[in-house]
């Protein structure tokens, strides 16, 4: 039996890959062992790194849950947690960040990549590993489910975890333990899913918007059996990754009977395939009164998990 714990930072709604990436596999997770505590974190803190977020920031909260109850998740048997609801939590990214050194933070993949990318620096895009320490170590968190590119941020929460243990002689963090999923679906443009690259497609967004996305999928020039040409067909990939694999044989007469008309047939699929998540994802949006009650419930619960160890923590440094 574990505590389990996943995250989504909400910058607007989940998309397909987070949907097949992290929400359908913890669902089966949970129904495949008996976890203890589960918990779904909302990122709503990290969202604001970037500034554009601050705007919506609470309704793209209640976006975020309603994709997870659309999706099927069971509320009863997970603890909610908005990551603003907790205060705790950047509590202790100020007890954290004086033990972790600077020197080690600028060398983080992701800080790295924001600084390729942007001008505008801010230090929560710094700190933006220790405050997911944070959170993960609060909730006491065993098993982790996170994006391989988020295995780096999870690494630094197990150092944390080990040098306040040692420093108070105490064993008050749990060393938490990543679940890594692979295969996960790609981008319309072949790389990873992700909102910033502009490769998404979203599956509750209108039924024009994802034809517009499908219709972006970046294909090869011309259709090919081999193997190797399979591998490198993102059209293929992302249709056979919906489809699944025993309808290999279709998607392929699909394709060679032309892209557009595969485009066509896959829009089609999703459309069908997530119709009853479509509508459930309205139905939630429409009553916030329900998000909310399920968010405050969940803060109700966090509050008990984390009062014990904030003690201690504060003991420790003679904060108390
Ligand atoms: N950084 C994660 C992401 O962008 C989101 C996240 C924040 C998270 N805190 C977390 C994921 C704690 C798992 C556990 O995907």
């Amino acid at each position: 039996m574990y505590n389990f714990l996943t995250g989504i930072k909400s910058t607007g709604r989940p998309h397909l890959g987070n949907v097949i990436g992290v929400i359908y596999p913890t669902i089966f997770l949970t129904k495949l062992t008996k976890l203890t505590k589960n918990v779904i974190l909302i990122a709503n803190l990290h969202s604001l790194t970037n500034l554009k977020y601050i705007k919506n920031n609470k309704n793209n909260a209640y976006k975020i849950l309603a994709v997870w109850l659309a999706c099927g998740i069971d509320s009863k048997q997970f603890i909610f947690y908005r990551q603003s609801d907790i205060t705790e939590v950047t509590e202790l990214l100020w007890f954290f960040s004086i033990i972790y050194p600077y020197n080690r933070l600028k060398l983080v993949h992701s800080f790295k990549e924001n600084v390729k990318k942007q001008q505008r620096i801010n230090t929560g895009i710094l700190t933006y590993p220790i405050l997911m320490a944070a959170d993960i170590l609060i909730s006491k968190a065993e098993l982790v489910l996170v994006g391989k590119d988020q295995l780096q941020h999870l690494e630094i929460a197990r150092q944390i975890a080990k040098k306040i243990n040692n420093i108070i002689a105490k064993k008050i963090f749990t060393l938490p333990q990543s679940i890594v999923i692979e295969n996960l679906i790609p981008g319309t443009d072949g790389t990873k899913m992700s909102k910033t690259k502009n490769n998404i497609i979203d599956l509750f967004a209108s039924k024009k918007e994802i034809k517009k996305q499908i219709r972006k999928i970046k294909t090869q020039k011309q259709f090919s059996h081999k193997k190797k040409e399979l591998l490198k067909d993102n059209l293929y990939n992302i249709y056979i990754r919906l489809a699944g694999k025993e309808k290999k044989e279709k998607i392929k007469k699909k394709c060679q009977m032309g892209y557009e008309h595969a485009k066509e047939e896959l829009y089609k699929l999703i459309i069908n395939k997530f119709k009853r998540e479509r509508n459930l994802y309205k139905y939630y949006l429409k009553r916030k009164n329900k998000l909310e009650t399920i968010f405050k419930k969940g803060a109700k619960k966090m509050k008990k998990i984390v009062n014990s160890t904030i003690y201690e923590v504060r003991k420790a440094f003679e904060c108390n």
